[in-house]
């Protein structure tokens, strides 16, 4: 995606220099910083607070703590033990342990004196797979945006599933971007997703391509709904079992319940690696709960462009981070490979 007129990916394997380069997602829509290390570490400090949020990339950044990891040490007993601590940086988004396991079994099964380099090779074959993925769910996704000539089709969207969640185009946001691009008269409405305000991120990347949007209060999509201001909600997701239960950001079932009172399509999109096959019968997945500071400070600039924060009375919270959505709420899954019924997934793995 553009910013300023070039282009960036959200992270990038330098592997001729052996650096990892990503985007400080906690500096937007304030400031756009990248940052560059060689250290695996810095990488799982950046999954942990957010710096590199979003399931899919942080799959791709959990695969790349692992090869920067193996250049000082790469044997079995070190590319197990690293693969663990990475895994348990961020527990719901099943991408990060896909992403983790993949490279880490590939590398089990290279002898050991080529793992260093051929680390580089597969983490790069990750990301571009991650793009050409998201670019299908753009193309396919797309084809749920009617033209519409006399007024905007709304489109409502929850927390960043843009391409700042990605390696490049997004997961929600891709078909959305793909029917800009097709001239499709279209509107968003932004939820602002409390409590890390991730509604920001997808304004901050709507406004770099001139998309017409608007922020909203989480609670606001229900009213909306009922007075005809949504035509069609998009989101993503962080781990769908094979029934088709999603797991996305907290707040997403609340929209999904609305849509379905108000006969609104409501439609999820991820790629395939989102579809997690362990879990089959049941959906105990693991919520993460965030630090209650979260809740408690907001952060901000001041009115002089400053950094600053306020703080709330020290009460009692709690903050899961996700939520879970079940099957007959949802219209449809767009993956890479075409738009399924949540009941059609087991066939499709
Ligand atoms: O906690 P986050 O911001 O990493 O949450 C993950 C997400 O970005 C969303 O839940 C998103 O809708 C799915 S990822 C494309």
């Amino acid at each position: 995606m553009k910013v300023a007129d070039k282009y960036y990916q959200t992270i990038y394997a330098h592997s001729h220099i052996g650096v990892v380069e990503f985007i400080d997602q906690t500096k937007l829509p304030y400031e756009f910083e990248l940052v560059s290390t060689d250290d695996y570490l810095v990488l799982i400090t950046a999954i942990r607070t957010m710096q590199v949020r979003g399931a899919p990339v942080i799959g791709i950044c959990g695969a790349l703590a692992l090869v920067l990891g193996t250049q000082c040490d790469s044997s079995n007993s070190n590319i197990e033990h690293l693969a663990k601590q990475i895994i348990s940086s961020r527990p719901t988004a099943v991408n990060l342990y896909w992403a983790v396991t993949k490279i880490k079994n590939f590398l089990l099964n290279t002898p050991e004196n080529q793992r260093k380099k051929n680390a580089w090779n597969f983490a790069e074959d990750l990301i571009q797979s991650d793009i050409r993925a998201n670019k299908l769910i753009g193309e396919i996704g797309s084809e749920i945006i009617h033209k519409s000539l006399d007024r905007p089709i709304n489109i409502l969207t929850h927390c960043n599933a843009g391409w700042l969640a990605t390696v490049d185009y997004g997961t929600a946001l891709s078909p959305i971007f793909h029917a800009f691009e097709q001239k499709k008269n279209i509107h968003i409405w932004v939820d602002e997703t409390r409590p890390r305000n991730q509604g920001l991120l997808t304004c901050w990347e709507l406004k770099n391509l001139d998309i017409p949007h608007t922020l909203i209060v989480d609670n606001a999509g229900g009213l909306l709904m009922m007075q005809d201001k949504v035509d069609l909600v998009i989101v993503g997701a962080d781990r769908i079992s094979t029934q088709g239960y999603v797991c996305n950001k907290i707040g997403t079932y609340l929209k999904a319940l609305a849509a379905f009172d108000q006969k609104i399509p409501f439609y999820v999109a991820a790629p395939i690696s989102t579809i997690d096959p362990k879990f089959d019968h049941d959906v105990n997945f693991e919520i993460e709960a965030r630090d209650q500071m979260e809740i408690k400070q907001i952060y901000g600039v001041s009115n002089d462009g400053k950094r600053t924060s306020i703080y709330f009375p020290d009460y009692e919270t709690y903050n899961p981070a996700f939520d879970i959505t079940p099957p007959h709420l949802i219209s449809g899954i767009i993956t890479e490979k075409g738009i399924f019924k949540p009941s059609e997934l087991k066939g499709l793995l």
